[in-house]
Formats: C-alpha cells, sequence, structure tokens
C-alpha cells in the first residue's frame, strides 16, 4: 500500500510536470503537493512529518487524485480548491470572493510591529482592505487587549471575513465594516493600522500567471501604476492614527515605484525572515510631515 511519503511525491510531480504557478500560500510543487495530502487526510501542516510512513486508504487515493486534476486543468489556486488558507500560522476559510491570504506583514504582527509601538498602549487597530479578515484576525491574536476594525469596500469579502471572525471566536472584538478606504470610518482614531492594499499595475494584470485570473480583480488593481489606493491611504492616515501610532502597509512589487514617487519620504522598509522588503512603516509623526507631499499626488 502507498504511504503518504509516497503520495506526497507523486502528486508534486504531476505538479512538476504540469508548470503550475506557486505562490497562493505555497513556493514549491513539493510544499503545494503536502497541502494538498494533508487537508484529504485531516492532517494539520505541522504534523504530517511525522506521519510520512502512514498507509493512505483508497478513499482519500481517489480524492486527492480528484483535487490533484483539478489544480492542474483549472489551474484555480489550491486554496480555492480546498476552502482554507493558512496564515500566521492559523486556519481560514476561502473561497473566489477574497484574494488567497499571503500577506507578508503576518511576521510583523506575530512581532507586535516591535520596536515599533509599546504593545500595553495598543487599544484600538484598523485593517484596512481586510478581504478575508486574516490580518484583523492576527491583530486581535496579537494585541489581546486591542479591538479591532476590519474595512473592505467588497460586502462579498466581508461576508468571508464573517465567516473567519466567528470561526476564531473573535466577533466581541474585531467589528467588520463596509468602508471604500477610510470613507465610512468618519473621525475613528487608531493606535496601529494595516493595510494590504490592490497594488498591481493595471498593465501588469495581462503578465500574471493564470492563477491570479482566479482571484477578484478589485482585490489586485489599483490604477495605472498600482499606487491609486496606498496613496489615497498615506494622504488620509494622519487623521485616523492617534499620536505614537503606526501605518504598515505592504505594496509587493510596486514598493520601488512607491519609494520612487516619493523619493524625500524616509519608509521604513521591514525586511522579512526571507529577506523581501515590501512591507513599510511610517509613524503617525512622519506621516503628518509629509502630509503635503502625500495630498498633491492623491
Ligand atoms: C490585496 S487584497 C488584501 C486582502 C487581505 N488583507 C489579505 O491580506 O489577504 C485587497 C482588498 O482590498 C479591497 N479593496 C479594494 N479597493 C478598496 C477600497 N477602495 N476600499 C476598501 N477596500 C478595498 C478588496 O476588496 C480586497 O479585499
Amino acid at each position: 500500500m502507498s504511504t503518504v511519503a509516497d503520495i506526497i511525491r507523486q502528486v508534486q510531480k504531476r505538479f512538476a510536470r504540469a508548470g503550475l504557478y506557486y505562490g497562493h500560500g505555497t513556493e514549491t510543487a513539493r510544499d503545494e503537493a503536502a497541502w494538498l495530502v494533508g487537508h484529504v487526510l485531516k492532517i494539520a501542516p505541522d504534523k504530517l512529518a511525522t506521519r510520512l510512513n502512514k498507509p493512505i486508504p483508497p478513499a482519500a487515493l481517489k480524492k486527492i487524485d480528484a483535487l490533484t486534476a483539478a489544480r492542474i486543468q483549472t489551474r484555480r489556486p489550491l486554496a480555492y480548491l480546498l476552502k482554507e488558507a493558512w496564515f500566521a500560522g492559523r486556519k481560514f476559510y476561502v473561497d473566489e470572493r477574497v484574494i488567497v491570504p499571503r500577506s507578508l506583514t503576518g511576521e510583523f504582527i506575530a512581532e507586535q510591529f516591535q520596536p515599533w509601538i509599546d504593545v500595553k498602549r495598543v487599544r484600538r487597530v484598523l485593517d484596512l482592505c481586510t478581504g478575508s479578515g486574516c490580518m484583523a484576525i492576527a491583530c486581535a491574536q496579537a494585541f489581546p487587549r486591542a479591538r479591532v476594525d476590519a474595512a473592505d469596500i467588497s460586502a462579498q469579502a466581508l461576508a468571508v471575513a464573517r465567516l473567519n471572525v466567528k470561526r476564531h471566536r473573535l466577533g466581541r472584538r474585531v467589528r467588520l465594516l463596509r468602508s471604500d478606504l477610510f470613507r465610512a470610518l468618519k473621525d475613528q482614531r487608531y493606535d496601529v493600522i494595516v493595510t494590504n492594499p490592490p497594488y498591481v499595475a493595471r498593465a501588469e494584470m495581462k503578465t500574471l500567471p493564470r492563477e491570479y485570473l482566479h482571484e477578484p480583480e478589485l482585490a489586485l488593481v489599483s490604477g495605472r501604476d498600482g499606487l491609486d489606493a496606498i496613496v489615497r491611504i498615506l494622504a488620509e492616515a494622519p487623521r485616523h492614527l492617534n499620536p505614537g501610532g503606526i501605518l504598515v502597509g505592504e505594496v509587493g512589487n510596486s514598493a520601488p515605484a512607491l519609494q520612487g514617487k516619493f523619493p524625500s519620504v524616509p519608509f521604513v522598509w521591514l525586511t522579512t525572515s526571507t529577506g523581501d522588503e515590501s512591507v513599510f512603516l511610517l509613524t503617525a509623526e512622519e506621516l503628518v510631515r509629509q502630509r503635503r507631499a502625500f495630498r498633491t499626488a492623491s
């Protein structure tokens, strides 16, 4: 009988032959195969290594085969086929109403944005452009004394976020709001604002692998240079931050374009454990100093 390790190898080979794109929660064919097999066998990713020699029942083999074929034929990200995504070590419900959680900001949330903020004084957090609610939920868990607002313009995304807030039992501390960026937040102020807004340049969409076409365009594209949303956020953030507060924003491949648009702004580019630098941090005080530059550009 085939073992878990055998089947992971077989699925990995089929994925590699098909030339799939990874990047919606995994980086390699091996990781994607392990996730698929672990899901069918109901083994959490961190437990899989201890179960590699176990035999696989025939019914599970059939399911694994069907999911492998669907992933190859449709190019749908595996997260949508499984209706699950892992973010900051936790499981979230996802479907095509939201992008697949993969924000690099998760690492900095887990570190409570140290040394940039006094954890004791974090009482109000905003996750702007919340999608599945993954960052809002991770923030609520990292800052147990904080109330978190999670805003998105998409009612469909908010429906998914609602499921996740319920699943993580955070309904008392995470509030979901439909808002075009800050518009519905009126005079609300926060100690921490996190945002992973859309940041893909319109022309770049045509160059993306097929997997991205299954994600909502509203979650990806932001104007000609990809910077429309983030520039508006930078211009409006000072009115929504408490003194000593911070704005943490993720801009992916558009990081050089953002720095190039505002050459004199001292964005702090946070470095992830893998060396990526596409998440910036600005203090409330710095945002106030740069207000004119951001307002003129927005
Ligand atoms: C890149 S996704 C990020 C989702 C989630 N934060 C994550 O990291 O997985 C961007 C989100 O911004 C939302 N969005 C787009 N334009 C918006 C706007 N003007 N105001 C609020 N949310 C917006 C989209 O609906 C989408 O859910």
